[in-house]
């Protein structure tokens, strides 16, 4: 089958995602006996070593079954060296050879790279000359970039240029975990599957759409990197942006790896660059995220103590096509704010209410739609209905469905994506232009922030939702953003 090589195979991300996954999958009958994984880094650790790391990875998500990690174990290889030195893949084919020729993988190769973006350029120019990759068919050579990719649209370019010139576009896998998420085919299910919804998922009926990604924890460890990254390098430009292109997205006509990506390329370039008076960035202070103390920002490992650096951005987009022309969309992400939720609303227009005009209609809104993404995924459907009782008076009430009371338990998105990758599946990963695109959009606002330090910073407190410029930025339209999850005592259910 493969040789699956991680390259930075003693980080995090390899021992709480990649290994898990690739474990999980091989005990699940779903990658087949001859893989392997290689494990790549300038540690010099042996294949014990490795397997032991990967052991106690794989335990955190429930005690493996000793047979089947035995048989897993067996498959597990390290090789200590530097990957970006000229001498690089020279160790790296020698270790690919032995491999190779005791798993009996078929030449087949996977490249994962999971080392430090700044490493990748010259890993790749390493690669490029070492005979290691190639554009066979079979066997057949991949290869997994994660994200970020590039920091912005000239690094991510630079990036790409060195990527086709090594292996080739057909063979490049860009990880956007969220695309790997199962909410991604919900939303297309939900979009296109259906007949009710799709007539009036457009401008004529939407008065603006709010996508809100916003977690609880804070850097969680990695202060350098985010120091670096930011909010918008770390989850708008990739992950928000795949959600917005998904849910404003036309109907492709097939649905296969260039038809899903032009259509999402296609409401991509249909946005113009953000401008600084449609964006709002923050930086959290101390405060208290369920009830617990938590530090500021400014205090975190690794962060410096007058740092920039927002972790809450908020922005309003427009998307300049027939569909969409005219309608906002609001999005909003951070840190250390009061839940976790990513949610993508939808908002209707208000229908003339004359008729009502004598009627107490204080509690409600228009027709809101919902998609929740995060722990209970699921959607609700705000529609105004009467309350029962002598008074003349209409509320909001939600219709409430639930993904898990469907029965099916979702699985982590790095066991999908890893599969797809495995058989050569590209659909739900990002494609070059998306990658260039997505960056052309926020790099006026990186920019200028960086041009234009912020003044007031820390300025929303943790545990909060972000910070008032967020709500003025709404309620200059007189809007507000979407408050929270439906009542359950309320909904219909499934
Ligand atoms: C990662 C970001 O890509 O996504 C993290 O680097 C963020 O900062 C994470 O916490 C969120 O992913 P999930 O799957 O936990 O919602």
């Amino acid at each position: 089958m493969a040789t699956f090589v991680i390259v930075g195979a003693t980080g995090d991300l390899a021992q709480r995602m990649l290994l898990p996954a690739l474990f999980r999958l091989w005990s699940d009958g779903a990658i087949s006996r001859d893989f392997a994984v290689l494990g790549v880094s300038r540690r010099s650790w042996h294949d014990e070593d490795f397997r032991r790391f990967a052991q106690e990875g794989i335990a955190r998500t429930g005690e493996p079954d000793r047979q089947v990690w035995g048989a897993f174990a067996d498959r597990l290889h390290f090789a200590s060296g530097d990957p970006t030195t000229p001498d690089a893949c020279a160790f790296l084919a020698a270790a690919l050879r032995e491999v190779e020729a005791r798993h009996a993988t078929g030449g087949n190769r996977l490249f994962y790279l999971a080392s430090p973006p700044s490493t990748y350029e010259a890993f790749l120019r390493e690669l490029a000359h070492s005979g290691l990759v190639h554009r066979r068919m079979a066997p057949w050579t991949r290869l997994v970039v994660e994200k970020p990719f590039g920091t912005d649209e000239a690094t991510a370019r630079r990036l790409n240029a060195l990527l086709e010139d090594s292996i080739g576009e057909e063979r490049v896998f860009r990880i956007d975990h969220y695309l790997g998420k199962e909410t991604v085919q919900n939303m297309l299910v939900f979009r296109f599957a259906n007949t009710v919804f799709e007539p009036i998922w457009n401008r004529q009926y939407v008065d603006h759409v709010q996508i809100t990604f916003v977690e609880e924890i804070g850097v969680a460890g990695r202060g350098r990197f985010y120091e670096e990254a930011g909010v918008v390098r770390d989850v708008v430009q990739n992950h928000v942006f795949q959600l917005l292109a998904v849910i404003a997205m036309e109907p492709p006509a097939v649905f296969d790896a260039e038809g899903f990506r032009n259509e999402k390329a296609k409401v991509l370039r249909a946005i113009p660059p953000v401008r600084p008076k449609d964006a709002v960035r923050g930086q959290y202070r101390g405060g208290r995220v369920r009830g617990e103390r938590v530090p500021a920002y400014r205090e975190e490992d690794g962060v410096d103590r007058g740092s920039p650096t927002p972790t809450y951005a908020a922005m309003r987009l427009g998307i300049e096509n027939w569909r969409w022309a005219g309608v906002p969309f609001y999005l909003r992400a951070g840190k250390r704010l009061a839940r976790k939720e990513t949610e993508i609303v939808i908002d209707f227009r208000q229908p003339p209410l004359a008729l009502f005009k004598d009627w107490d209609v204080t509690e409600m809104d228009p027709n809101v739609l919902v998609l929740r993404t995060t722990e209970d995924e699921g959607i609700s459907l705000q529609f105004a209905a009467r309350v029962p009782g002598r008074r003349r008076m209409i509320r909001s009430v939600p219709l409430d469905f639930s993904y898990g009371r469907m029965g099916q338990a979702e699985r982590p998105a790095y066991e999908h994506l890893l599969l797809d990758a495995l058989r050569g599946t590209q659909t739900f990963f990002a494609r070059r232009d998306e990658v260039e695109l997505q960056w052309a959009i926020v790099d006026p606002i990186l920019r200028h922030w960086a041009d234009h330090p912020p003044e007031d910073f820390p300025n929303y407190d943790a545990g909060t939702m972000g910070p008032a410029a967020a709500d003025e930025l709404l309620e200059r339209a007189g809007r507000r953003w979407h408050a929270a999850a439906v009542n359950p005592e309320v909904s219909a259910g499934v």
